[in-house]
């Protein structure tokens, strides 16, 4: 997606972050791509300005460069994890966030990073934070990351396909995931606008 002149050297340092990140992880990245261009459409359909669909765009690219900090064998175990490893899972966002901040974006890209397991009803980490406080741009990137996550082939499991994906989001509108957001993502898949990765 061709971003705006004034965000040309922003996305050129996303960019590199993605290039880095594919060095030792040829799953995460483009997990990442494919949830960016979900939130576009999300983004597109909520009309939200080109602006700020830019700046969830390249959110959503490296929302979890976090990763990179998480052995591979975890990340790609199949089966059950343990508590301890679910923590370890967890501190991805923290590590991305961390990573991103130390870059002076002139726009909240590494907040939307740092909310993209938050949800509405105060469930989720890092921060345990409840609606008024996640900016619309990251409910976005979780609706998007959970049907991304659950109709794409992972590393350790095949795809549960779109029909499960949607399932999920319709069991968790209006407590955990904002609803105008879900309905949204729902009209996107209902008018074949983006397709899960193919098997
Ligand atoms: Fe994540
Ligand atoms: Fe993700």
């Amino acid at each position: 997606m061709p971003v705006s002149e004034s965000n040309q050297i922003y996305q050129e340092i996303v960019d590199a972050l993605i290039a880095m990140h594919r060095l030792t992880d040829g799953y995460t990245p483009s997990h990442e791509d494919r949830t960016a261009d979900l939130c576009v459409k999300i983004a597109e359909q909520l009309a939200l300005p080109r602006d700020r669909i830019d700046v969830l765009h390249m959110a959503a690219q490296v929302h979890d460069i976090g990763k990179a900090r998480i052995p591979l064998t975890l990340l790609n175990k199949p089966g059950r994890i343990t508590d301890d490893e679910y923590g370890v899972l967890k501190s991805h966002v923290q590590i991305g966030y961390d990573i991103l901040k130390k870059i002076s974006f002139p726009f909240n890209l590494a907040e939307i990073v740092w909310c993209h397991h938050e949800y509405l009803d105060g469930s989720g980490y890092p921060r345990g934070i409840t609606a008024e406080s996640i900016p619309l741009e990251a409910r976005i990137l979780t609706v998007s990351d959970i049907v991304e996550s659950i109709s794409a082939d992972r590393p350790y499991h095949k795809s549960l396909g779109m029909a499960a994906a949607l399932d999920e989001i319709r069991r968790l509108r209006g407590t955990r995931l904002d609803p105008q957001v879900v309905d949204a993502c729902l009209d996107v898949i209902d008018q074949n606008l983006w397709h899960e990765a193919a098997a």
